[in-house]
């Protein structure tokens, strides 16, 4: 496949970083994964406003316009059209602080950030049947990650831990709770719950990601008159709780069926799932 580094587009195979690269020293840089299908982005602005906001938390000038990152992004969908033919492709951004002629923690403020972009293929969206979908089986796990979970720093090593003790137990995912045992998100999707006909998922904060995907899915709720709510959500609840739902880039609203071995409700995708996912795609692009 195609990619893009610093201006240039060129094989992904062929892309070339320093390894002074704080990037790839420290963990120190942002990034996005931007869903596309056939050719159309999803909530491309509101990816950008998120990349925004990270990079001026770590004090970064990318040097690039949401329209610099369109240009890119289109691009990379046309250039790579015939390696994904599925349509479903996945668009990478990454900005990294740059390369620095020694590693010292402080860093400069003049360093040039380092761009890098590719695409790759995504999972098929959920189907939106109940019969059909495939649920997914969970691990619950306490959060042991950093303080700035809403910045989506490059720096995963948190997320992969997490996410590797679900995968080598051959679950889906990890979802994840606080000191209080509140449910902050999964190792890389947030959660929501439908407890006693609401849809309840946890409100944004310092211990959580605000997710692209779980701001559309809030406006299809919203959209098909599905009460819900922003709320701590205790684990108590998520266990209780008639539908648990994981939202993500390449997950879209997916049902989770099974935590830690037990049956979510009756152990199939519930009816507010597929009303909330029917109206996330109306309003996806
Ligand atoms: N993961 N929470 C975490 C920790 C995530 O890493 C992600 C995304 C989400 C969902 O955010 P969004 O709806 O914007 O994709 C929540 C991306 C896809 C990844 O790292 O691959």
């Amino acid at each position: 496949t195609i990619a893009y580094l610093n201006g240039d587009y060129l094989p992904v195979t062929e892309a070339r970083i320093s390894p002074l690269d704080r990037g790839f020293l420290f963990g120190d840089g942002i990034y996005e994964v931007i869903p596309c299908h056939q050719g159309k982005t999803i909530g491309f602005s509101a990816h950008m406003d998120r990349m925004g906001e990270g990079l001026e938390a770590l004090e970064i000038a990318s040097g690039m316009s949401a329209e610099d990152w369109l240009e890119v992004v289109n691009q990379l969908l046309q250039q790579n059209a015939t390696f994904i033919p599925s349509g479903y492709i996945g668009i990478y951004l990454h900005v990294s602080r740059g390369t620095d002629t020694r590693r010292f923690h402080a860093y400069p403020k003049d360093l040039s950030p380092t761009l890098f972009a590719f695409a790759f293929e995504l999972a098929n969206p959920p189907k939106c049947d109940r019969d059909e979908v495939k649920g997914l089986r969970v691990a619950l796990a306490q959060d042991r990650r950093w303080q700035r979970c809403n910045i989506k720093s490059t720096s995963l090593l948190g997320n992969v831990m997490h996410y590797q003790h679900s995968y080598q137990s051959g679950l889906d995912e990890t979802i994840l709770f606080n000191a209080g045992e509140e449910v902050t998100e999964a190792s890389s999707c947030n959660v929501f719950a439908v407890i006693n006909g609401e849809v309840v998922t946890p409100s944004l904060d310092h211990q959580l990601l605000p997710g692209i995907t779980r701001k559309i899915t809030l406006q299809a709720l919203q959209t098909a008159n599905i009460p819900h709510r922003e709320r701590p959500l205790t684990v108590t609840e998520l266990k209780q709780a008639d539908e648990v739902w994981l939202t993500s880039a390449s997950k879209e609203i997916s049902p989770v069926t099974e935590i830690q071995g037990q049956p979510v409700g009756n152990g199939k995708a519930g009816p507010v799932w597929y009303e909330a996912l029917t109206a996330f795609n109306t309003i996806k692009f």
